[in-house]
């Protein structure tokens, strides 16, 4: 047999040195070539690796096909984070996964796997996980003790301000002003440890989105084009409807924001698009085995300047942020209720387009012939 050459020659040194597992892998989804610690990580020399279909040997718990189709098709990279990787009979390692199309050849895909443990010794990732959630536990306590008084001290100003000239007024309302902002502030903490369980129904899909656009329109997005681009045949989901609407209302404010934060115009001129389509493509492997399908996709796209490079592979962490004032807490609880509701996030950005999809599962026979509430009647 001859040997297996691999079409798309990459600089050997770099290649070779790269301490991240690596491959290569052509439009035809084999592995057309995998770096020496590609090997170590697969446990195969990269003579058997090549040629091979590479999601035989690597199996990643994420639409892997569905990230190189996209990578593919917008030419640009893609960051999967906290996915259990499985290479043969080991146990899954949790990874992080960056996908990207070649610059010379965007057929062919670059496919990075960093270990969890290999991004932590590379002081990438610091234990996020466990970090944030003491972080929020702690910052819970102190948003309930720090609140009280707030409360008192916003007051007591508003009575000094009575017996003041106007300059030293002006003093006061700074202290009112600040401490509101304090307050919401502290009200997110609050609202992030506080998420319930859902309570989940069938739900239209076009009346959350709606809802949340309703509500941006006359608040935070009142100057920007909002576009609907709905399909209108689809079936709805199982959601908590409110839940629902918050996740579509935090990304069409994080997409306001990011407009007018690149804009000089105060946003006009620019466009969000929500879009929702059916591919029946998208299929979610969970932990324990079970497959669920996540055929109800729901796309905001704004044409901002977006998402920061340097925090792209962590903005669903808490309390990451790249702008001024910001909590890093509203994609965290985007990305808990969706994982709540069995679904999937993910995120496609590049300046002028960036594309959160949120993928979700249709209701599940077992509750599609359920006699209705009144809720839902009405
Ligand atoms: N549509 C977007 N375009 C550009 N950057 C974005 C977009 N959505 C989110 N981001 C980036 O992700 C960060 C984290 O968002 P989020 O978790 O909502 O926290 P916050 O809005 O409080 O900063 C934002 O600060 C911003 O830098
Ligand atoms: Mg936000």
């Amino acid at each position: 047999m001859t040997p297996y050459r691999s079409p798309y020659p990459v600089p050997g040194v770099v290649w070779a040195s790269l301490p991240l597992p690596a491959l290569l892998i052509g439009l035809d989804g084999r592995i057309a070539e995998v770096n020496p610690a590609g090997e170590i990580f697969l446990n195969a020399s990269s003579r058997s690796l090549m040629g091979q279909p590479a999601f035989d040997r690597l199996s990643i718990d994420a639409p892997m096909d569905e990230a190189l189709l996209r990578a593919r098709a917008n030419q640009s990279p893609l960051f999967i984070n906290d996915v259990d990787v499985t290479t043969g009979e080991r146990p899954p390692v949790q990874c992080n996964i960056q996908v990207a199309p070649m610059h010379d050849n965007p057929d062919v895909i670059l496919l990075m796997i960093s270990p969890r443990d290999i991004a932590d010794r590379l002081g990438r990732s610091l234990h996020v996980k466990s970090a944030a959630k003491s972080a929020i536990g702690m910052a819970e306590m102190l948003a309930h003790e720090i609140k009280n008084p707030l409360a008192g001290i916003s007051g007591a100003a508003q009575l000094l301000s009575m017996n003041l000239t106007p300059e030293d007024r002006e003093l006061t309302e700074l202290i009112v002003e600040e401490t509101r902002r304090i307050v919401k502030l502290l009200e997110q903490v609050e609202q992030f440890g506080n998420l319930r369980p859902p309570e989940r129904r069938p739900v239209n899909i076009h009346d959350a989105l709606d809802r949340a656009r309703k509500s941006a329109r006359v608040g935070f997005a009142s100057g920007l084009t909002i576009i609907e681009d709905y399909d209108p045949s689809l079936p709805p989901t199982y959601a908590d409807p409110d839940q629902l609407m918050q996740v579509f209302l935090n990304l069409i404010k994080n997409a306001a924001e990011a407009i007018q934060r690149g804009s000089t115009t105060q946003g006009a001129g620019h466009t969000i698009r929500l879009r929702t389509f059916y591919d029946l493509s998208l299929r979610l492997r969970r932990r324990d085995g079970t497959g669920g399908s996540l055929p109800l996709q729901i796309e905001v796209i704004d044409d901002g300047p977006g998402i920061p490079p340097e925090i792209a592979g962590e903005i669903f962490e808490p309390f990451v942020s790249g702008r001024e004032n910001g909590t890093g807490l509203g994609l965290a609880l985007v990305s808990k209720i969706i994982s709540d509701h069995d679904g999937w996030i993910s995120v496609d950005s590049v300046p002028r387009r960036t594309v959160f999809r949120i993928s979700l599962p249709l209701v599940p026979k077992t509750q599609q012939d359920k006699p209705k509430s009144d809720r839902e009647l009405r």
